[in-house]
């Protein structure tokens, strides 16, 4: 029996309290305000306001899947406003839109259950394929205005995606519907002033409203977690200002993005995805072709003004330091965010424009105050990876240092000068595409450029590097494992070895082949498609995904580790119930699954006369994308702070979270739990992330998911070619930050092939590059379900006895088809060593747990 960490207590606790007060502010510093005529912030309060558009009451607070997180309350827009002091004119309008929803609703459910009968289990996947939206909202008529101030009206425009589908380059998803450009246009002529709130997870088609005369703002609320209402109440009313930046490139049309027409369910190919545009993604794209976004990268406007001096560029030693004074020329507080690109040396590798290398943000800055920030950077991370050398390389030539507030506003500050050729770091080539295709070559013609450039390069200080500071790394690959034995007879248990009675490797060599083997799988033995698994497999923590084996517990005293997503906080059952012995019993109390029991027809278990309710109520904080926007790696790391905080209250090791990959185009279905375009800003991210919730004993994060799952349709069976020098630039870059600046404890793969191989299988991915390369000591495992047999595609499932060969530790959430795969693999493809490998890591990390929880 598990011991249960939940309370009893069903009262709103003073860490809820607390949290949602963090999410509030942490929301409101994410938010960006893209368009601003004047009209924010809101002056008069009180009035009644006309509040409109799909995201009001329905806010999405994040999107849906494994992502989603089950708090107690939800501040919608709705309620934001009337806590402000703001009455709200159009209920009528409100309530018209929720009858509909409401049926939309039962009709979406009627249809899943009829799946659900058909195909028992299994059609969860329909849902994931054909997840259920909103529908497009009512007509806004003169009588729904007729209780509201004629002032201002606000329209909150909402979009959700979630995992298993992506998004549609469609009206109602990308692109705004007809009805809603009616409305728009019909507030523009009843209201003085319309302000656009953007409730959306990532990027969508802005021109209707760039173009459309009488909207005043439009600000990017973002998915922004359960105080959501209160944080845009926040920033409409000025109490907070706007202090976010992108962390994506907004394009000017869908079609601006590279390759966009072949991008997952639009090429017509959902096998295979090629990775076509290299090194140039995001802004390293739009600068490098001269295309013009909408709104670039690190792009935000403020509530007030900044002016930005640089005050000295020098090299110290192998880094670089760039100091900038930020004044608030303007009248409102606010914080700017100094970004830092360089532009290196055209060679015989191409070069993107300019790539982010530094960034710091002001803390709050009154009218006239002054802050001066420093950021500083590695000389070795302006490197690029030359394949045919295998190699890390600075080419000779003039780096230029550009300081700006965005991708688009950077100006020089300085030249670095590099007269030889230095080589950074020495590695092998891992990664090699499976078959050969084109990729894309900037040509510094097509660069963007401004007028002042060339003189402000001419006129540039140069600084020279001296080739001798910088060291040349060269990595060493460790041997195969070699296979553990003990001649010590007396059973080793974890007591012995975290007492120093015994060693590690000693326990391990003592485990038989099957203990081994349910080590290395996750605890749940029905596979993916049981009732009691997607994405909340966990029998130790109602609603976590998945535990480790409680197999050894009584034999050798080896506690299972439990493991919760993220990457919107914790996600777990708000409710369930246990017997008086502490006995949770299915099927009652709140599934995070919610009420899939019943559509599956499952019977409720009668509740026993003693059983008592069990509470875990958790915190959604904004999604990956908003935290990003705030470009603020203590933010980010207060949020994983909070996450830290709750994990430990009911005994979760492991957050499946961050999510991390690069949003490479807009319309992957997950991007909403990504950070960003580019990898420096997700790295920091991350690390900031891991270190908030590592600072909790016993608690760690799994960054994922690793590597190039940018596509969510078919993503279990897509094969993502891409060059290394892409992956490693760009793709993978994120991951070797975090894993460098913060260690942390596991790492998750992703369902997709990487050049032929499935990530959990890619022994040259998990063992010599992440492991050798960047000194990953942590725990490495499977994406759910990803062993799963399946029939008909190109690409069939990842192998569980493959998965301990690559050095894949764990195969999440289990089932006994992984455990019989690996036990008879052993002595053949698998070595004994490299089961033990893996189940040493396992124990390394729950003895870990063991000693900091106590
Ligand atoms: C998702 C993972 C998640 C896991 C467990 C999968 O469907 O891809 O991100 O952590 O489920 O819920």
């Amino acid at each position: 029996m598990a011991k249960i960490y939940a309370t009893t207590q069903q009262q709103v606790s003073a860490r809820e309290t607390r949290n949602m007060e963090k999410v509030r502010r942490i929301a409101a510093d994410g938010m960006v305000l893209l368009e601003n005529n004047g009209i924010l912030p809101l002056q008069n309060r009180g009035q009644l306001l006309a509040v409109f558009g799909n995201g009001v009451r329905r806010m999405v607070k994040g999107g849906t899947g494994s992502g989603d997180v089950n708090s107690r309350t939800v501040v919608n827009v709705e309620q934001g406003l009337e806590e402000a002091g703001f009455g709200i004119g159009t209920k009528r309008w409100l309530d018209r839109y929720d009858n509909d929803c409401t049926e939309y609703g039962r009709q979406y459910m009627q249809s899943f259950q009829k799946v659900l009968q058909e195909q028992g289990f299994a059609g969860v996947n329909w849902a994931l394929e054909n997840p259920y939206r909103d529908p497009d909202v009512p007509e806004i008529t003169e009588d729904d205005v007729k209780d509201a101030d004629r002032d201002c009206a606000i329209y909150v425009l909402a979009r959700t995606s979630g995992e298993g589908s992506d998004r549609k380059l469609a009206p109602g998803d990308y692109e705004l519907t007809e009805r809603e450009k009616e409305n728009l246009l019909a507030l523009t002529t009843l209201f003085a002033h319309t302000v656009v709130v953007l409730n959306v997870g990532g990027v969508i088609d802005t021109t209707f409203l760039r173009q459309t005369k009488g909207i005043d703002a439009v600000l990017l609320m973002s998915q922004p977690g359960c105080a959501g209402g209160q944080a845009l109440s926040d920033v409409l009313t000025g109490k907070a200002s706007p202090n976010g930046r992108l962390s994506a490139t907004w394009a000017k049309s869908y079609s601006d993005y590279p390759f966009a027409e072949r991008f997952s369910y639009l090429s017509g190919d959902l096998d295979d995805s090629w990775y076509r545009s290299g090194i140039y993604v995001g802004y390293r794209y739009f600068d490098s072709f001269g295309v013009m976004p909408a709104y670039p990268f690190g792009y935000g406007r403020s509530y007030t003004d900044f002016s930005m001096q640089v005050r000295r560029t020098e090299i110290q030693g192998e880094r670089v330091c760039v100091s900038v004074l930020v004044q608030n020329t303007g009248a409102a507080c606010g914080r700017q965010t100094v970004q830092v690109y360089v532009s290196q040396p055209q060679g015989k590798l191409d070069k993107p424009y300019q790539v982010l290398a530094g960034f710091a943000k002001t803390g709050t800055l009154a009218p006239g105050q002054e802050e001066t920030v420093t950021i500083s950077f590695a000389l070795r991370a302006l490197a690029s990876y030359d394949e045919a050398a295998a190699a890390y390389v600075l080419e000779p030539g003039l780096y230029y240092v550009r300081v700006g507030a965005h991708s688009r506003n950077t100006h020089v500050a300085a030249a670095l000068k590099l007269d030889e050729p230095v080589v950074t770091e020495r590695l092998q080539n891992k990664l090699r595409p499976d078959c050969a295709f084109d990729v894309l070559r900037a040509d510094p013609e097509r660069f963007c450029s401004y007028p002042s450039e060339a003189h402000e390069k001419a006129s540039a200080l140069v600084l020279e590097i001296i080739p001798a500071t910088i060291a040349t790394k060269t990595a060493v690959y460790a041997p195969a494992p070699a296979m553990l034995t003990t001649d010590k007879t007396e059973p080793v248990t974890m007591d012995d070895v975290a007492s120093g009675r015994a060693s590690l490797d000693e326990l391990v060599a003592q485990l038989t082949v099957p203990e081994l083997a349910s080590l290395v799988v996750g605890a749940s033995r029905g596979g993916l498609m049981s009732y009691s698994t997607v994405g909340a497999a966990s029998t130790a923590c109602p609603g976590a995904a998945g535990d480790t084996t409680s197999g050894l517990i009584d034999s050798r005293g080896v506690q299972n580790l439990v493991l919760a997503d993220g990457p919107a906080g914790l996600r777990l059952s708000k409710v369930f119930v246990a017997d008086a012995q502490g006995n949770v019993i299915p099927g009652l109390g709140e599934s995070s699954l919610g009420n899939l029991g019943e559509l599956l027809g499952m019977p409720t278990p009668a509740r026993p006369a003693d059983a008592v309710d069990h509470y875990q109520y958790c915190t959604a904080i904004p999604i990956a994308t908003l935290l990003a926007q705030t470009w603020d790696p203590a933010l980010i790391e207060a949020a994983g702070d909070l996450v830290g905080e709750e994990m430990e209250e009911f005994g979760v090791t492991l957050w499946l979270a961050p999510g991390m990959n690069i949003q490479k185009n807009p319309l992957c279905g997950r991007n909403f739990e990504y950070y960003s375009e580019d990898p420096l800003l997700s790295g920091r991210c991350a690390a900031a992330d891991t270190r908030g919730v590592q600072k909790h004993p016993g608690c760690g994060t799994t960054i994922k998911h690793f590597a190039l799952n940018n596509q969510e349709d078919n993503r279990t069976h897509n094969n993502a070619h891409c060059t290394e020098r892409a992956l490693r630039e760009l793709y993978l870059k994120g991951f070797e930050i975090a894993v460098k600046d913060a260690q942390p404890l596991a790492l998750m793969t992703s369902y997709n092939l990487v050049n032929g191989v499935h990530a959990a299988n890619h022994k040259e991915l998990l063992t010599d590059v992440l492991r050798d390369e960047w000194g990953f000591a942590g725990l490495v495992m499977t994406d759910w379900g990803t062993t799963e047999a399946a029939d008909g595609f190109k690409y069939g499932a990842s192998s569980p006895a493959l998965c301990v060969k690559a050095g894949n530790d764990l195969t999440m959430p289990g089932s006994q088809a992984d455990v019989d795969a690996i036990l008879a693999a052993v002595g053949k493809e698998l070595s004994l060593a490299e089961l033990q490998a893996c189940a040493k890591r396992i124990l390394t990390l729950a003895l870990q747990c063991r000693k900091q929880r106590g």
